[in-house]
């Protein structure tokens, strides 16, 4: 037995060593293609083992890692199926999730079972979320308590509001706003008790309305960054017309340009989550490690497509997020900005 498993071992070997040479050829590397963020410390280093954690605090909860799982969808027959996958995740490895838009359950309770996934979670972070548009027509219309409710029914431990005035004007039946968002939000606050957060939709948020919103009694900030998926630009192709709308698209601020405004700024208590064109997780690592606040990497779109095929490819997917995410902290440092 011994032996016939040193012989499979020792063919098994040689079948490397002869891939190695074939393959060495097409692996040649060129100083031009370094990634140059990273110093790469392999002295310090052993592979994480399955129970690693990196344990972060966030909502008044440590989360075991630093990962948030950014607000997607509601509102159709597959979003419960999503977000039971999504929450399930969130509950089994102890991470944070935002809803998607909860604005179906300010009119009625008839979609209430796809948002209904704290009996998943667990106590872990969970936001609901409404659209701007949606908080200015309730506070008009003095019915600010059908959000509390609406809060209260998802069970969520806050509120996250999107603010997306471009993708609500190139939307053909989008919201109008009459108030400014500065002032929506600043109206929502004289009468709340939970936590809020704001966060954009893939247009990121400029300094002069960074600086506003820390000045605000919020909770934290999403990014909501330029350079991932984009709702202006979603609803541009669902719109007929567009032309003279379509250069706006392509304004914004990514990831990397909020943390630099960010470490610019006195924050104070906020909590953050990096989040906007966070493709992997190289940079999701870099801009944590950058932000001098606490914060949490955040992914929408990485995360929606093993949710809709199944909660093993999803889990499937976290496993390797979060051992290449452990494999960054133990081998890479930041280099500072030069
Ligand atoms: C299918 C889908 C639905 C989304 N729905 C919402 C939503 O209801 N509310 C919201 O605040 N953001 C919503 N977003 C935006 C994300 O939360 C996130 O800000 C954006 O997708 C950028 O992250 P990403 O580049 O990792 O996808 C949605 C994103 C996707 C992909």
């Amino acid at each position: 037995m011994e032996t016939r498993k040193n012989l499979s071992h020792s063919a098994e070997l040689a079948e490397r060593k002869s891939s190695h040479i074939e393959l060495a050829s097409l692996s040649q590397t060129s100083g031009d293609g370094i990634d140059s963020r990273f110093d790469y410390e392999p002295l310090f280093f052993s592979h994480p083992s399955s129970t690693e954690k990196w344990p972060t605090e966030f909502l008044s909860r440590t989360l075991d890692y630093p990962l948030w799982i950014s607000s997607m969808t509601g509102g159709t027959e597959k979003a419960a199926f999503i977000n039971k996958n999504l929450s399930t995740l969130a509950g089994k490895y102890k991470l944070g999730m935002g809803l998607g838009s909860c604005r179906p359950l300010l009119e009625t309770d008839a979609r209430l079972s796809e948002f209904t996934v704290r009996k998943f979670m667990g106590d872990q972070p969970l936001l609901a979320n409404l659209g701007i548009a949606q908080v200015e027509e309730c506070i008009l219309s003095s019915k600010t308590s059908l959000i509390h409710e609406m809060v209260k029914k998802t069970e969520a431990s806050g509120l996250m509001i999107h603010l997306n005035p471009l993708q609500e004007w190139l939307q053909p039946e989008g919201d109008r706003f009459t108030i400014s968002p500065l002032e929506t939000i600043k109206r929502f606050l004289d009468d709340v008790s939970y936590p809020v957060l704001v966060k954009e939709v893939g247009q990121g948020l400029g300094p002069k309305s960074l600086k506003a919103l820390l000045s605000l009694p919020l909770h934290g900030i999403e990014f909501g960054a330029y350079g991932g998926t984009n709702f202006t630009k979603l609803e541009s192709l669902r719109a007929r017309d567009t032309q003279v709308k379509e250069p706006f698209i392509h304004v914004g601020h990514t990831a990397h340009e909020m943390v630099g405004v960010l470490n610019a700024l006195p924050v104070g208590k906020k909590e953050f989550i990096i989040s906007g064109g966070i493709k992997n997780v190289l940079d999701g690592y870099e801009l944590k490690m950058k932000l001098k606040s606490p914060a949490l990497i955040g992914m929408a779109s990485p995360f929606l497509h093993p949710a809709m095929e199944s909660f093993e490819a999803l889990e499937n997917y976290f496993l390797n997020l979060r051992e290449a995410l452990l494999t960054a902290r133990g081998l890479l440092s930041v280099k500072e900005d030069k």
